[in-house]
């Protein structure tokens, strides 16, 4: 199989899909590895580094996606590098298609075979792709929360941790999964009052014996997070429904409800975000206000971090990687029923039903899409 490893060119996209360690598992199980020249550079990957390991180093897109037929990469494809998709092509790449109806169709037009990381499944229903990817954004989301509260930034101007003899800031975690539980320890690391809210009980149960009453667990109900609104300095939004476009948790009227100058963070802004008022933003010009409330809502936070990223994405990728070009996309979907539920378009047709659902096409069977 040749395996094509574009340069991202998402704004403040800095994460690369292959390492050198990739290219050398891929070289010696018999595959052709392509690799863009400068695709590693923003994650401290010279060319000379995937060079000695087996790969062949293209000068530019066109050609790389001219000549690989699995097309390894990071960030959703822009419209540049949907125009160089084909029938042809896997791709196998974070896509978050419920909350793009247009990329959607194009990825449809492009006819090529789309798999997207976040919906692939292990044998527990657990996200193996997205979890890497989520453990950095939870992390992110307290360090730049806290960023945002500071005056000159436009927040409120509380210290996270406060001090002996004043209060620190309380920080109210909307979704406790890997993102919230991450974003959670890092505001307990920094000493706020932290509250973890979830719908999940047998969750909420997991993350109170982790936490060991370092933070209080929530049931999350409209109610429970209005009664907290007023009091709390720092929001994140974490939640996610598999592939579905994320709910709203928190509504525009409700903004009246929190402190002037309070920050939301909203992770869950890659799937359509979980705040009414959110809207995507980039790490160049990461925040906006809306009714006294700074927003952060950035697509890419891991993209901020890439030499931390780029190694804990292409860890859990790779096995997949190494299984789609062995055993080709039929065969690595016929054996790992989690994979298959990563594809989401292909052959012209939305293969993935929460996408299906909330772009509002219909849905074909994985096989036929194949096909
Ligand atoms: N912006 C970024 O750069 C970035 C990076 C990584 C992940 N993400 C996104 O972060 C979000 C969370 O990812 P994750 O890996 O933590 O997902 P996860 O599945 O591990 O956790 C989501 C949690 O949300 C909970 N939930 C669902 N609906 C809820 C509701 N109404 N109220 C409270 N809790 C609710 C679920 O029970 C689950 O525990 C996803 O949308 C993911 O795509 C964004």
């Amino acid at each position: 199989m040749k395996v094509g490893v574009p340069t991202e060119v998402k704004t403040d996209e800095y994460r690369v899909a292959l390492t050198p360690a990739g290219v050398r598992e891929l070289v010696d199980a018999g595959h052709e590895v392509l690799v863009q020249s400068g695709a590693g550079e923003g994650s401290a990957l010279e060319d000379d580094a995937y060079a000695s390991q087996g790969a062949q180093i293209v000068p530019d897109a066109a050609e790389l996606f001219g000549r690989a037929e699995l097309v390894v990469k990071v960030k959703e494809p822009q419209p540049e590098e949907i125009a160089l998709l084909e029938p042809r092509h896997t791709l196998f790449t974070y896509l978050h298609l419920a909350a793009d109806a247009e990329l959607t169709r194009g990825l449809m037009e492009s006819g090529a075979t789309c798999i997207a990381y976040e919906t692939v499944e292990d044998d527990r229903g657990r996200l193996p792709l997205l979890a890497p990817m989520s453990e950095v954004a939870g992390k992110i989301a307290t360090q730049a929360g806290a960023f945002m509260l500071e005056k000159p930034l436009g927040g409120r101007g509380i210290l996270l941790g406060g001090v002996p003899g004043v209060a620190g800031a309380e920080v109210m975690v909307i979704g406790g999964g890997v993102v919230g539980m991450n974003a959670a320890f890092i505001a307990i690391g920094m000493e706020a009052a932290v509250y973890v809210y979830d719908r999940n009980i047998d969750r909420l149960r997991e993350l109170d014996v982790a936490f060991g009453g370092r933070a209080d667990t929530c049931f999350s109900s409209t109610l429970s997070i209005e009664q907290r609104l007023p009091d709390v300095d720092l929001v994140i939004g974490a939640v996610l429904l598999h592939g579905a476009r994320a709910p709203r948790v928190i509504t525009r009227a409700q903004l009246s409800l929190m402190k002037p100058n309070a920050v939301l963070v909203d992770v869950s802004i890659d799937q359509g975000g979980c705040f009414e008022t959110s809207r995507p933003t980039t790490h160049s010009d990461p925040t906006y206000q809306v009714d006294g409330i700074t927003h952060y809502c950035v697509t890419n936070m891991p993209g901020a971090v890439p030499v931390t990223s780029t190694y804990a994405l292409t860890n859990a990728t790779m096995p997949y990687v190494l299984h789609l070009a062995s055993s080709g996309v039929r065969g690595a979907i016929a054996e790992n029923p989690g994979l298959k539920l990563g594809v989401n378009v292909a052959g012209g047709r939305v293969t993935y039903q929460p996408v299906a659902e909330a772009v509002g096409m219909p849905v074909a069977p994985v096989e036929e899409g194949i096909a």
